[in-house]
């Protein structure tokens, strides 16, 4: 394949990519955008593919090389498709935000290798420019690599969510950074295999650092982090782009890692956070206070299906706010049986949508349009969160750090500073979960103890089926 062909595909690919972006920022879009995006990618490997076979330079009679080539990258990328294809189809919804993790840590490790391996065939004859984007390649690499497993590892629950705060945690990171430019500086110049092992070692040492820095920072944070971590996926590809001199790579790099970026701004002004606390691993942070921790004063008062049932059909105004419970449940279809009764009994039943509700964002939209519930009557933080003070009953189907009231009163808790839906201003508050555990940041939720709220303790699927038969009596 002549080079002016590849560079235009590489460039109509870009385009593609970009067209996707745009297209997945909206909901309407996002279908189209996910397909312009496939096929760009598609477009990408294919043209990367036949550049192996050296068509671009008329080399494709060389019959043995291509033999072999097409044995190595077309078995690997069998089997890569087969395993992300097996993974994609078999991943439940709320366990998506754990394989974009493991998919990040892919990237960083490639960019590692990438990096090791440029460094180890360019040996004492690599220039200046190319050994410093060996480093930063490798440095980018090692830290999405080890973030992304810790960052897995959190949201799975096999670590636990409260961001681990050592002493001089600061100082520890610039220790590590330092000992990596340290010893990038100390291998420029010296015999290959001395400049490999002082690779290795950078390798060493930013691994550490991936590890601490998402470690520092709290569970309730986490959707930040993957969006950032998902950005350094992206600058970690730019870096192998440069190593391995591919524009396509370099161009899809900086898109993922600029859009990446830009995600993680905007999720940490949605959520009040800082995002030097996000980048720095938990700069700013404190350790969680007691009152985080100790059961909030008041009683938990419980209720039932059939009193709940009498208290919705009185009502003239309802909101209901789902959670990630909701998700483990599956319970979004029989809530809209619910709604679609209490509609037709003159209720006016709206639904509020917290930003991070759930385990990745607009987890909850999703859910509700697959049920069928129109977009109307589905609202946001923004437009709803002035009515609550209106409203006769809010039902809270499996959520909890979003309704939690210590965001807006309570300077001690880790979630202080968080916009949360006001539910506690409305006359009643029922909320629907199975126990009194608390949520994912792991704090106690004061808002089970409110005077105006009641506990319907049960599966919410179960619950949400048991209230719809009530209201259909
Ligand atoms: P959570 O605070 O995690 O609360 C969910 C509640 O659902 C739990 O308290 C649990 O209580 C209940 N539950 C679980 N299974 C249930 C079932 N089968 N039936 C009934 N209830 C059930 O959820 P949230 O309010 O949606 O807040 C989301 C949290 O996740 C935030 O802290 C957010 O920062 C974090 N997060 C969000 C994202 C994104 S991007 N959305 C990504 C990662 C983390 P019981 O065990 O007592 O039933």
């Amino acid at each position: 394949m002549p080079p002016t062909v590849a560079t235009v595909v590489y460039l109509v690919a870009g385009l593609l990519f970009i067209l996707s972006l745009r297209g997945l920022s909206e909901q309407a879009s996002a279908q189209k955008g996910n397909w312009l995006g496939i096929i760009g990618m598609v477009l990408a490997v294919a043209v990367s593919v036949a550049g192996l076979f050296g068509f671009e330079r008329g080399e494709a009679e060389a019959a043995g090389a291509t033999t072999n080539v097409l044995a190595v990258y077309g078995g690997a990328i069998a089997l890569g498709a087969l395993i992300g294809g097996f993974v994609a189809a078999r991943v439940q919804m709320t366990a998506m935000p754990e394989l974009v993790a493991v998919l990040h840590s892919f990237v960083g490790v490639a960019a590692v290798l990438v990096g090791l391996g440029t460094l180890q065939e360019a040996g004492a004859h690599i220039d200046l420019a190319h050994y410093v984007e060996v480093q930063l390649g490798v440095l980018v690499g090692a830290v999405t690599f080890t973030g992304s497993v810790v960052a897995f590892a959190k949201l799975r629950g096999t670590i636990g969510s409260r961001p681990l705060l050592l002493p001089g945690r600061h100082v520890l990171n610039l220790a590590l950074v330092g000992g990596c430019l340290a010893l990038a500086i100390l291998g420029w110049g010296a015999p290959p295999d001395r400049s490999f092992s002082y690779l290795l070692g950078v390798t060493g040492l930013a691994s550490l650092l991936g590890v601490h820095l998402v470690w520092a920072i709290g569970g309730g944070d986490m959707p930040v982090v993957v969006s950032l971590l998902n950005s350094y996926s992206g600058w970690a590809a730019a870096a192998a782009g440069f190593m391995l001199s591919n524009d396509l790579l370099i161009i899809t790099g900086a898109l993922v890692g600029s859009s990446g970026a830009i995600l993680s701004a905007i999720m940490c002004r949605a959520m009040n956070r800082s995002i030097w606390n996000v980048v720095f691993g938990g700069f700013g942070a404190e350790p969680a206070k007691a009152s985080a921790t100790q059961a909030p004063a008041g009683k938990v008062r419980e209720t039932n299906v059939a009193e709940t049932a009498e208290l919705l059909r009185t009502a003239r105004n309802v909101i209901i706010i789902p959670g990630y419970g909701m998700a483990v449940a599956q319970a979004q279809h029989p809530i809209r049986e619910v709604t679609d009764v209490l509609r037709k009994k003159g209720v006016n039943v709206r639904f509020a949508i917290h930003p991070v509700a759930g385990r990745l964002p607009g987890h909850m939209n999703v859910l509700l349009a697959e049920a069928g519930i129109s977009y109307d009557l589905v609202k946001e933080l923004d437009e709803i969160n002035d009515d609550f003070s209106d409203t006769d009953v809010v039902v809270v189907i499996g959520a909890n750090d979003i309704v939690n009231p210590s965001a807006v009163d309570d300077r001690a808790s880790p979630i202080y500073g968080m916009p949360v839906l006001e539910a506690w201003k409305a006359a009643r508050v029922v909320m629907l979960k199975r126990s009194m555990a608390a949520g994912y940041a792991g704090v106690e939720n004061p808002l089970c103890y409110r005077e105006n709220t009641v506990m319907l303790f049960g599966d919410a699927k179960k619950t949400v089926q048991s209230l719809l038969a009530a209201l259909q009596v």
